[in-house]
């Protein structure tokens, strides 16, 4: 949710450096952009409305041979319509400095008005522009012999970082070309490359870069400048040391290849994510098993697809295991967390490992003394820097706004968990093998097309349904999710039992409706219920392994056990991306959403 990335070095144009950046930070927000550099020591700014994406270069004067900075974002709307003044950097009174933001100032109000009284001009309706002018009034006060750069630059800077409260990340360039950045929230990653340092809010954009990273803490801050990067402590003011993170990812994981979108190259790569699961995570599933089954009390927590993925992990513990764990939306668990003690284990799934419901949630949880394990995708973010376990999921970058490999990488942990739980990891891995090679026949051509073809037919279609039962309920809710996210078709998932209590108040003759219906226990009553929606004029797609003559239109996916929802919601992923394209939407950049989301 909005995306920052800083430059400081000479062996690029900072400015494109930016520019490269931002785009592939663009997932976190695509509202708006913009970005600041420096030329004859003076700060230019420039912004406007639409994807960067669309801007192919910026006419900037090369600088060769010194140290130049840039700053720039991607803005996800919060404080102040999507506008051409709204987007960031923000500058202050005297166009001196340049600032960018992520998250929410929640006493920006009370701030303003103070400041507008003192005489400053804003010019944008955004939260982000009090802290320019607080800066702006620190640099006055603290540095009258106008030494505005450096460790006092550092300073006034967090003098006014200090008065904001909520959760934020707030980097500012200054005509010295330095950037000072301090955060209490949202994710800052700080990159140290060869005569080149850089601050981005995914560790993604610092790849073309260097490998060796710093994920800032809450409450710390950075000062860069020519002479590297120094961290400090937001409360002392004293400088830390840190030693830097090495990244395995490579870059090649992050960039699109031969395909036409991210979302198409991540569901491609599913067999991969899940061959790479069943070879190496045995041993670090067999360790999460020991810790489940020694808590008293296990929750399970996620938002979004992270939810979906967590309700299927609870269904997998009961059917595998006979373990009750209990589910919760992310967002919602923080109320409730009466329940908890320090026999407590929550498990909480996330993606970025930066959704601030997740991120809350835990923290109060912790609070209680409840341990946290995590299956997180990002590498030292702020999930998984607060957990006491936790899994990688080993997705490599997931660039597309919809989340497609992360799912089913999360599914084939918690399915191998359940088995390890159950005293037969063996078995749990042998599935997720069977439903790797399920998703590499569902990727094959004549299927793809089979399935494009059912886009085309449904795609004028206002309302799709989705049905599964058990282990396939998450599935049926994970497709429609998928298909709203990316095509805006209103897509709504039910336990197959539920329809007939309402909902089928809503098939008329041709509503499209989906139904999951692998060889398990819930195979008959799933075929009862479409047959139900058949005879009031429903249009059914059958996913299963067995043809059956309710279905209208079939698409085939082999049994593979309880691991079958992992490669059932695969064909859901194909068809969304289908249908965005026949409704000429961009499947990698939906309206409205974000990636990451870090503000409530
Ligand atoms: C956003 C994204 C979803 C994602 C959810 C949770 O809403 O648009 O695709 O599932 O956040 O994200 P997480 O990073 O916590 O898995």
């Amino acid at each position: 949710m909005c995306g920052i990335f800083g430059y400081v070095g000479k062996k690029t144009s900072a400015p494109k450096a930016v520019l490269e950046g931002l785009k592939t930070l663009e997932y976190r927000g695509y509202d708006s952009w913009g970005f600041a550099w420096l030329e004859n020591d003076k700060i230019v700014v420039k912004k406007a409305v639409g994807k960067i994406s669309n801007v192919k270069t910026i006419n900037s004067t090369p600088v060769r041979n010194s140290f130049v900075a840039a700053l720039g974002h991607t803005r996800w709307a919060t404080h102040g319509g999507v506008t051409d003044e709204n987007a960031h950097p923000h500058t202050d009174c005297n166009d001196k400095y340049a600032l960018v933001h992520n998250g929410i100032i929640e006493n920006y109000t009370e701030l303003k008005k103070a400041l507008l009284k003192k005489g400053h001009r804003f010019k944008s309706e955004t939260d982000t522009e009090v802290v320019n002018h607080l800066v702006e009034d620190e640099i006055k006060k603290t540095n009258s012999n106008s030494k505005d750069s450096g460790p006092l630059l550092f300073e006034a800077f967090r003098h006014s970082f200090k008065k904001l409260t909520g959760l934020n990340a707030v980097a500012l360039l200054s005509p010295n070309n330095e950037i000072v950045l301090a955060k209490t929230g949202s994710p800052l990653c700080l990159g140290l490359g060869k005569e080149e340092y850089l601050v981005s809010s995914d560790a993604v954009a610092i790849l073309p870069y260097t490998k060796e990273v710093i994920f800032l803490e809450d409450n710390q801050g950075a000062l860069i400048n020519s002479e590297g990067i120094k961290l400090y402590d937001l409360n002392s003011g004293q400088v830390i040391n840190r030693e830097p993170t090495h990244l395995e990812w490579s870059i090649g994981s992050s960039s699109l290849g031969k395909y036409a979108h991210y979302m198409l190259k991540e569901i491609y790569e599913q067999p991969k994510v899940l061959s790479h699961i069943v070879r190496n995570y045995k041993d670090a599933i067999l360790a999460l098993s020991g810790v489940v089954k020694s808590s008293y009390g296990t929750y399970i927590i996620g938002c979004g697809t992270a939810a979906h993925a967590a309700l299927a992990g609870s269904y997998l513990f009961s059917k595998i295991a006979s373990r009750h764990v209990n589910f919760s939306f992310g967002s919602e668990f923080i109320y409730l967390t009466n329940f908890l003690t320090p026999r407590s284990l929550v498990i909480a799934l996330s993606q970025s490992g930066e959704t601030i419901d997740i991120i809350d949630s835990v923290m109060e949880a912790k609070k209680r003394g409840a341990k946290i394990a995590s299956l997180v995708n990002n590498l030292g973010s702020t999930l998984y820097r607060n957990s006491d376990y936790k899994i990688l999921l080993g997705a490599g970058p997931e660039k597309s706004v919809c989340a497609t490999k992360s799912y089913v990488s999360k599914l084939a942990i918690l399915a191998i968990l359940a088995s390890a739980l159950a005293d037969d990891v063996v078995s749990g891995m042998k599935q997720v093998a069977k439903a790797s090679e399920s998703i590499e026949e569902i990727l094959r051509k004549k299927y793809v097309e089979n399935v494009k073809k059912l886009a085309k037919k449904i795609s004028s279609h206002d309302h799709i349904y989705t049905i599964g039962r058990g282990l396939n309920y998450p599935t049926a809710l994970e497709a429609a999710l998928k298909i709203k996210e990316v095509s805006y078709i209103h897509a709504e998932g039910f336990a197959g039992g539920e329809l007939k209590h309402g909902a089928i108040a809503l098939i008329e003759k041709g509503t499209p409706v989906i139904v999951f219906a692998p060889f398990d226990e819930t195979y008959d009553s799933i075929i009862s219920g479409a047959t139900e929606i058949k005879s009031r004029g429903g249009f059914i797609i059958g996913v299963s392994p067995k043809k059956n003559q309710v279905f209208d239109y079939w698409l085939p996916v082999k049994d593979a056990g309880s691991a079958s929802c992992i490669s059932q919601i695969v064909v859901a992923q194909l068809l969304a991306y289908f249908l965005a394209l026949e409704r000429k939407a961009d499947p990698d950049k939906p309206r409205n959403l974000a990636k990451s989301v870090t503000v409530k």
